[in-house]
């Protein structure tokens, strides 16, 4: 073992902006959740969420942290909690400033596939629209809302009931892998800062030897 090295930053020394600008540079790339809900009231309602990711398949299991505005839940969460219905809408490289847009700090009777123009759709099992152009989406209902402590943000683990593929998606599972990487999927590094999925190198992981 060597002596310790490197700088060691407190977080308690941190501002919020700090911890935040500081964890989503390390935590890279994340995967986007671009969540579609619809308000009580049936306005529809689109935004992205990159602290976000699947948690468990055996129950098909998906985790994302919602925060919040001016101490107010943003809509995604409002309209979770009063319908228990979102669909996640698979964003690839085509659909990047779309997915941008829809990020806006919109009031609540803005309709985000009217600012996009994208076309909306109504999910097969759940009270939820989603994104007609999105190669694949999940239905899901929440599954439990978790709060975080003292955190403004709000953990929603939701679980997907369906998952509905486009038509050439559908071609390419052969009810095993779906190999996604000709859509070239997004991953969302820091503030307005992006991965394309391109390079993808294969490894095999080490097999174990049986003991004789
Ligand atoms: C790529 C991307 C990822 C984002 N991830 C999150 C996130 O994980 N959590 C969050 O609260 N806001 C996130 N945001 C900001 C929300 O999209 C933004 O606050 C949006 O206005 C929320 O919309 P709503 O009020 O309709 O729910 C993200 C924005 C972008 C562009």
């Amino acid at each position: 073992m060597t002596e310790p090295i490197g700088d060691l930053i407190d977080v308690k020394d941190l501002s919020r902006r700090q911890k935040y600008r500081l964890q989503t540079s390390l935590i890279v790339p994340r995967p986007i959740a671009w969540i579609s809900t619809r308000s009580a009231d049936g306005v529809p309602n689109l935004a992205p969420f990159s602290y976000f990711n699947g948690v468990a398949s055996d129950l098909m299991l998906i985790a994302v942290s919602i925060g919040s505005r001016q101490g107010r839940p943003k809509d995604t969460l409002v309209n979770i909690r009063d319908t228990g219905a979102f669909c996640l809408n698979m964003v690839t490289e085509r659909h990047l400033q779309a997915m941008s847009l829809s990020s806006g700090e919109y009031t609540p009777d803005v309709d985000e596939f009217e600012v996009t123009g994208l076309t909306m759709a109504q999910a097969s099992k759940v009270d939820a629209p989603y994104v007609a152009e999105a190669p694949a989406v999940l239905e899901c209902t929440t599954f439990k809302e978790v709060s975080l402590g003292t955190s403004e943000s709000t953990l929603v683990i939701g679980e997907i009931h369906v998952v509905r593929l486009c038509p050439e998606a559908r071609e390419l599972w052969d009810r095993d892998f779906l190999d996604v990487r000709e859509w070239v999927p997004v991953g969302r590094l820091w503030g307005g800062l992006y991965s394309l999925v391109t390079d993808t190198p294969q490894l095999e992981r080490p097999k174990m030897e049986t003991p004789s």
